[in-house]
């Protein structure tokens, strides 16, 4: 039995022996791997994206959502800006600029494309704002282009409608109907 305790205490020793040869040789060890990267935590608990064409997840960059409006859009889903004029002019802006009124009418009351002002919907989603960011961001399979930055015109990244922007134009929308999409 003594033998056995002697061994195991041998056994100990060569253990530390041999760690401290190895801490005095960190070379011979190669890289230390960072230890410390915890798991990072999913950024705040916000809403996530679906595309209208197949329902399935698609992913738009948190940083894009740089405006204390698009934060609170992100967090919540609600569109901070119906109802608010000076946003909804800027909105109406957009919406020309981005040539909406050529499909959709300068009213969005519907030219090639459908009206856009509801209370009914060809996509019943887009009478939530969550529902309409995510059709003007990415498209429809119907003859609706996507419109999110980056998206529009895969041959220029900066091409497209930032976060903010579309809040701005769904608030201009909105205001044209009875649907506020923050219902
Ligand atoms: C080239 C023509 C065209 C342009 C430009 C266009 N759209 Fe559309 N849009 C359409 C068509 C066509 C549909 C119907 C799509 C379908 O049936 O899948 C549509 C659908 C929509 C819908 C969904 C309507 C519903 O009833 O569900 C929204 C919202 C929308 N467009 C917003 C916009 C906005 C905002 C812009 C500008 C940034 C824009 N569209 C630019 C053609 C266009």
């Amino acid at each position: 039995m003594n033998t056995f305790k002697i061994s195991a205490v041998l056994l100990a020793l060569v253990a530390v022996l041999t760690a401290c040869g190895k801490q005095g040789a960190p070379a011979a060890d190669g890289a230390a791997p960072a230890a410390a990267s915890a798991a990072a935590p999913a950024a705040g608990a916000g809403i996530s994206f679906v595309d209208t064409q197949e329902g399935k997840p698609i992913v738009i960059d948190a940083k894009l959502f740089d405006t204390p409006a698009a934060k609170e859009f992100l967090a919540t889903g609600k569109n901070p800006y119906v109802g608010n004029e000076e946003q909804i002019k800027k909105g109406k802006r957009i919406f020309g600029l981005y040539s909406c009124t050529q499909c959709h009418g300068p009213e969005a009351g519907g030219q090639v494309g459908p009206g856009l002002v509801g209370p009914t919907f060809k996509y019943p989603k887009n009478a939530t704002n969550k529902g309409m960011f995510e059709t003007i961001w990415h498209g429809t399979n119907g003859g609706m282009g996507a419109k999110g930055l980056g998206l529009m015109n895969p041959s220029n990244p900066e091409d497209g409608v930032k976060p903010d922007e579309i809040l701005q134009v769904i608030a201009w929308i909105r205001s044209h109907g009875t649907v506020t999409g923050n219902e």
